[in-house]
């Protein structure tokens, strides 16, 4: 569905259907949008962070006022060591004390760290509220908004506590971009190229051609790889919301990734950066079992190489990385469950991947992840 620019993807999953709208402009529009999704709604409670709130916080506003809603904000530092119970303790507490009720409508405007913690909020205040995703970063339009996975950090690893709880709806204006800063921005674009191997060779092959666009966020190009990435994610969170088999292609780099975001306490690589070196790690353990052809595993390095240099490595020990693949809650008893490349737009999912394999590929990681 089209018009004036704006299109509407469907995320059509068993908990529910919602749409994804996606259009420069609509952070001004989504006040009038969500007042035609929750015509007796008159509060907008909106989580974001202070210095989003003030980059974009003024626009919202305004069309929601005049679309007849309240907006009132609920400010967090969107740190990642944030991204825990505590903070949406605080928040509901805020809620409760505003008078928030089974009946509001909450809103999460940031990148991912806002809308998990958003989401886990509306997951459980007075066992579930409605919530709409408004991703501010390219991770959170192309990934981290869409699919209803929410939750927070525990001291043992990412993501340990959370819920499966759909947004209403998806609002994505590229334009919220233009103030992402450069490094968040690549990040992002690691996911896209994630999805574009997991599901979409037509990206795959778009990306090896106009990077230079994309990089410069020229409007075009980047119209073309959000509408691509949300598109396939709709479609695999359609067909598998609670991640029984399809959407754990999606975990395409995120085994080595998570780890090397634990090991690496949050503060040294970005979610997709880590993302990043999981790929390339999953594409060396791919190629070295004869799982994808060897220049299928050549284009995958290089692209991923492509998008600029990566920050290096946590300083652990291959056998560190491994044994926190452990930790992490994807595997399945003790046999490690990895997303490996098969072809451009194709991976398969492997149990028991043997352990020689994988700790020859984190000691290649360095270096294949090189851009000289
Ligand atoms: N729920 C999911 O399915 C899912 C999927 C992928 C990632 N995630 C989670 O998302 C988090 C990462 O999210 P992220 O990459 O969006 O990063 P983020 O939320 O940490 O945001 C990155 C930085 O960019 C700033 N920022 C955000 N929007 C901006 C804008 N428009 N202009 C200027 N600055 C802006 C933020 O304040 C922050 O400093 C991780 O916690 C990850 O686990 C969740
Ligand atoms: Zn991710």
């Amino acid at each position: 569905m089209k018009r004036a620019g704006i299109t509407t993807v469907w995320v059509r999953a068993p908990s529910g259907r919602y749409p994804v709208w996606v259009g420069s402009g609509l952070l001004r529009d989504a006040g009038r949008r969500l007042r035609r999704l929750r015509p007796r709604c008159r509060r907008l409670f909106v989580v974001s962070s202070p210095r989003i709130w003030r980059l974009w916080g003024g626009e919202l506003q305004r069309g929601t006022r005049a679309a007849g809603l309240r907006v009132e904000t609920l400010l967090m530092n969107d740190r990642e060591a944030n991204k825990r119970l505590a903070t949406v303790e605080r928040l509901a507490g805020e809620l409760v004390a505003r008078g928030a009720d089974r009946g509001s409508l909450l809103a999460a405007l940031g990148g991912g760290v806002v809308g998990d913690v958003a989401g886990f909020l509306a997951a459980s205040y007075m066992r579930g509220v409605d919530y709409v995703q408004i991703p501010t970063t390219l991770v959170g339009q192309v990934d981290s908004a869409l699919g209803g996975k929410t939750g927070v950090n525990l001291g043992g690893g990412k993501n340990l506590l959370g819920a499966f709880h759909p947004p209403v709806a998806v609002v994505v204006d590229p334009r919220a971009l233009a103030s992402l800063p450069d490094r968040e921005f690549r990040a992002g674009l690691y996911e896209v190229v994630k999805g574009a191997v997991v599901g979409d060779a037509t990206l795959f092959r778009f990306l090896e051609k106009r990077l230079p666009a994309v990089l410069g966020r020229n409007q075009a190009a980047l119209r073309v790889i959000l509408l691509r990435s949300i598109g396939l994610k709709a479609r695999i969170v359609s067909r598998d919301e609670r991640e029984q088999g399809r959407r754990r292609a999606l975990n395409f780099g995120h085994t080595v990734g998570h780890a090397l975001e634990t090991l690496g306490g949050y503060r040294g690589l970005r979610h997709g950066e880590a993302v990043a070196y999981g790929m390339i790690a999953a594409t060396l353990v791919a190629a070295r079992l004869g799982r994808v052809p060897a220049p299928t595993a050549a284009r995958i390095l290089a692209l991923v190489r492509s998008v600029g240099r990566l920050p290096p490595l946590p300083r652990v020990s291959p056998a560190e990385i491994y044994r926190q693949l452990f930790a992490d809650k994807k595997k399945q008893g003790a046999r490690l469950v990895f997303v490996l490349p098969r072809g451009l737009g194709r991976v398969e999912t492997v149990s028991g991947v043997p352990r020689a394999a994988v700790l020859a590929a984190l000691r290649e990681l360095p270096a294949a992840s090189s851009t000289r």
